[in-house]
């Protein structure tokens, strides 16, 4: 007897069972397991014989160099993280939360290469066509050249688009709304969604156009059911930001064609996303001079140097475990900074909540903000206000020693650049050279640091002083 096709999928992660159940064992969510036709997923056609394979040439590794040629849209923010523009045949999944400004971003990107000349073709699955017209009138892109429909089906959008020459550049709002007729199971699950993305990337790859498939996010960042489409395209793209602010960040985290560690800083505004050239301003605009708890970090996104404000509350406890919360920076990273604080430099935090927050709605990911981090934590407990001209980077090892980071001279001079007068170093990165002109504080050790800063505290805060020792 033919085994029977497992036939139960789950709509988060693509992962097949034989029968439902409550739980996927692949990624742990539950009720995200739903029948789907598998049979008809692969249609057999029946009738027909078993098409014979077609022979084709291959080709040698070596050959006439075949740069990929790209076009750059122009609006700078974006071809940094596409990494200089669109390769052609690319498909790039940009994902993001529903309201986070996706179609904003792409009917800007779209109007942009069309003012430019180039064929752009937007399709909207969410909205009418005059909902699309509505927000680009608001956006004063009315005038440029894209040409618009508002349609869910794959095979009709192809057949269009191959209808004369192809666009450079379409734009499918979202791939969760395509359906394809090869698969016969719901639009917006998984089958659907992988059917209809390959069925757009094998366009993609035969035309020479590049794709932008807009793709949903979940509340865990996840981008929704067709996680499988990440592996499929060329880039992921994602849309983020915090949603009191009004920043938003293009991060690529994955790409086949550039760099994954860039990011395009937008503001958006009332007449659409506005580029921010020099993100470093914005973030440190709304700064709390002189009061505890707050180090500016001097990062590096890419190849841009981005300094960024990081904010420490450390407070007695109420509760028999204490809260560890971070926004904007990696859970793990805090824990084991507090772990160096207390096993290396005595400082006791078992008995506070320590709460960490990146200002402005960034995501550090760089191991170079350890030390911005101890600086903020140890401030905010120790009540002492740290330099307000100074900035800090450095990894903290599990030794508690201050390991150097790369791009050193880079972050000094941007630091410069905003008028700060002072940086506190790993002591390894001096030899970087300084031409920046800052003063140097160069630290081997977080306890040298921890000391300096509990020497600051005030006086009056004896109570709090006694929960650091002396290192
Ligand atoms: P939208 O691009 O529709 O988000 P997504 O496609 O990611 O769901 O953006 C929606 C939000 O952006 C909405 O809350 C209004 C805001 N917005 C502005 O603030 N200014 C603008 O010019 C536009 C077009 C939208
Ligand atoms: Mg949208």
């Amino acid at each position: 007897m033919a085994r029977r096709e497992p036939s139960f999928i789950c709509q988060n992660c693509g992962a097949a069972y034989g029968r439902w159940q409550g739980k996927c064992d692949a990624c742990g969510e539950w009720n995200t397991i739903a029948e789907e036709n598998a049979a008809t997923a692969r249609p057999p056609m029946p009738g027909r014989a078993p098409r014979k394979g077609r022979p084709f040439a291959l080709e040698p590794l070596s050959g006439e160099a075949h740069e990929a040629p790209r076009l750059a849209c122009g609006i700078a923010e974006f071809d940094r993280v596409t990494g200089g523009g669109f390769v052609r045949g690319s498909v790039l999944l940009l994902g993001g939360d529903p309201g986070i400004g996706k179609s904003t971003l792409l009917i800007q990107v779209a109007a942009a290469l069309a003012r430019g000349g180039h064929r752009a073709v937007y399709i909207s699955g969410e909205e009418a066509v005059a909902q699309v017209r509505l927000r680009a009138e608001r956006l004063g892109l009315s005038g440029a050249p894209v040409e618009l429909a508002a349609e869910t089906s794959v095979e009709d959008i192809v057949a269009t688009l191959s209808d004369r020459a192809p666009p450079r550049l379409v734009i499918i709002d979202s791939i969760q709304t395509m359906w394809t007729d090869a698969v016969e199971s719901a639009p917006g699950t998984v089958t659907q969604v992988r059917g209809a993305a390959q069925a757009l990337i094998r366009f993609a790859k035969r035309s020479g156009c590049a794709i932008i498939l807009v793709g949903h996010v979940t509340k865990d960042g996840q981008i929704a059911g067709p996680r499988v489409v990440e592996h499929m395209v060329d880039a992921v793209l994602s849309f983020e930001g915090e949603g009191s602010h009004q920043f938003r960040i293009l991060r690529a985290v994955k790409n086949r064609y550039g760099p994954t560690d860039e990011i395009g800083v937008f503001e958006m505004t009332g007449a659409g996303l506005r580029e921010i050239a020099n993100p470093s301003e914005l973030f440190l605009s709304e700064r709390d001079l002189g009061s505890p708890g707050t180090a500016v970090f001097a990062g590096i996104e890419g190849t841009r140097p981005l300094l960024v404000e990081i904010q420490a509350l450390v407070a007695p406890t109420s509760l028999g475990t204490p809260r560890r919360a971070v926004v904007g920076w990696d859970q793990s990273r805090l824990s084991m900074v507090l772990a160096v604080l207390e096993a290396h430099c005595g400082v006791r935090l078992s008995g506070h909540d320590v709460y960490l927050n990146v200002a402005g709605g960034l995501r550090i990911q760089e191991p170079a903000a350890d030390l911005a981090a101890a600086a903020a934590l140890v401030s905010s407990l120790a009540n002492a206000p740290l330099p307000a001209d100074a900035v800090y980077f450095g990894e903290i090892s599990l030794s508690g020693a201050v390991r150097p980071v790369a791009q050193a001279a880079a972050r000094l001079k941007e630091a410069k650049k905003l008028g700060f007068g002072r940086a506190v170093i790993p002591e390894a990165a001096r030899d970087g050279g300084n031409d920046a002109g800052l003063a140097l504080d160069s630290i081997a050790m977080l306890s040298n640091l921890v000391s300096a800063i509990a020497a600051r505290g005030t006086r009056s805060q004896r109570g709090e002083r006694r929960a650091i020792g002396d290192g």
